[in-house]
């Protein structure tokens, strides 16, 4: 039976990179579906993604924390939601390091409330009913130089970040055996695109090569990452939802891995030919900085299940994403300007001077 005959789908953190992707695409394709996005509006948060989507009728805001139990209670007892994605969490590995304890409330508690709130809220209904939580491949750990994660790998966190999602994870999956509540978990591989927060590898690399600043290549440069065009991963949220079987969990990757020196190199040439730069320009920038604490070596994801199971592949070569990125930060000076003033000038030089 299909799930998404639900009318009224709940996303959190819809505000932040991955999420405003998710919500402009349900608000555009279900005009019969009420979609509200429930954010905190952090420093990752930003209205500004939406603009093109939130004088919509079918879509509604609502800014909140997922720590405040009450209000995640109240709003599930006014508005009824049939559906929850959750993506709303404190998503940066090298701030889990500086902070654990702001990933621990989000991600893990955050988790439980919403976990909590919808139990009480759907337990005594006939409705199909469904929460979907947005998670990460890093819960596996790290690979060496062979191997895939599979959905059958046994998680094996290395920092906070990968550690409070893992945790949040355990907690989704122990309120399906505990109270029968209806889930899909998702793992996915990192993300790259429109929007995303310039702390993150790709983004924070365009900026510095935009504005002349040093790249910041942690260690040896020789950390091999799997990476996604961020629209990808919302189309197969999308088919998930609609073709997903409860209880299961999917790893979602773009078979697409790539060692850091490799991708900065690649960057760094489209780059030089955007900008009209020599060839080489932006190659000068790149500096060889103090490694990470923790630094999982490889991540790389066996997404053979979605596939299979649910016709999903990525449609955008890596390339073409990575132009289409580039093109979408140089056209959008004044969102990047907006967010890379005040806190985060404080964040950057305490993470890399
Ligand atoms: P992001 O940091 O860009 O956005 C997070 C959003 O959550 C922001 O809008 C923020 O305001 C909101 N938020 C944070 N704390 C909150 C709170 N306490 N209450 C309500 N809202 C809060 O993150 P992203 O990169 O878009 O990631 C979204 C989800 O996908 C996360 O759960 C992340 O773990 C997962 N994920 C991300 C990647 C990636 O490469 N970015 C890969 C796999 C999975
Ligand atoms: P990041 O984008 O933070 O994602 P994640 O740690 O979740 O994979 O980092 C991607 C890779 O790039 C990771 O191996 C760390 C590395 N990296 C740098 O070398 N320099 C940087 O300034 C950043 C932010 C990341």
């Amino acid at each position: 039976m299909k799930q998404i005959q639900n009318k009224k789908i709940l996303i959190t953190g819809g505000a932040g990179f991955i999420g405003s992707h998710v919500v402009r695409l349900f608000v555009n394709k279900y005009s019969d579906y009420h979609i509200f996005n429930l954010d905190a509006l952090t420093y990752a948060g930003n209205l500004e993604n939406l603009k093109d989507v939130e004088t919509a009728e079918n879509y509604t805001f609502l800014k909140a924390d997922i720590c405040d139990r009450k209000q995640v209670a109240d709003f599930f007892e006014k508005y009824n939601f049939d559906t929850v994605i959750h993506m709303a969490a404190e998503s940066h590995v090298d701030r889990s390091i500086t902070n654990p304890f702001a990933f621990v409330e989000t991600n893990v508690m955050g988790t439980l409330n919403l976990l909590h709130a919808a139990n009480n809220s759907w337990k005594n209904s006939d409705k199909n009913h469904l929460f979907f939580h947005i998670s990460t491949d890093e819960v596996y750990g790290t690979l060496g130089d062979t191997g895939l994660f599979t959905e059958q790998t046994a998680y094996d966190p290395n920092s906070p970040y990968s550690a409070s999602k893992a945790s949040s994870d355990h907690f989704v999956r122990a309120f399906g055996e505990t109270f029968g509540l209806p889930y899909i978990i998702s793992n996915c591989s990192n993300n790259y695109g429109p929007n995303q927060f310039p702390e993150k590898l790709i983004p924070l690399f365009i900026n510095n090569i935009i504005n002349n600043k040093v790249l910041p290549v942690y260690g040896d440069g020789n950390y091999t990452r799997d990476w996604l065009y961020v629209i990808d991963h919302a189309i197969a949220i999308h088919l998930i939802l609609e073709k997903g079987k409860i209880g299961e969990t999917y790893n979602i990757g773009g078979f697409n891995e790539w060692k850091n020196i490799d991708l900065v190199k690649t960057l760094c040439k489209q780059m030089d030919e955007k900008l009209n730069r020599p060839a080489g320009e932006s190659e000068k920038l790149i500096t060889y900085v103090k490694d990470r604490p923790g630094h999982d070596l490889r991540y790389a994801i066996d997404a053979s299940k979605i596939n299979k199971e649910l016709g999903w592949k990525p449609s955008v070569t890596f390339e073409k994403g990575l132009s289409k990125t580039i093109d979408w930060y140089l056209n959008n000076e004044v969102w990047l300007k907006n967010v890379t003033t005040g806190a985060y000038q404080k964040y950057y030089s305490g993470q890399y001077s």
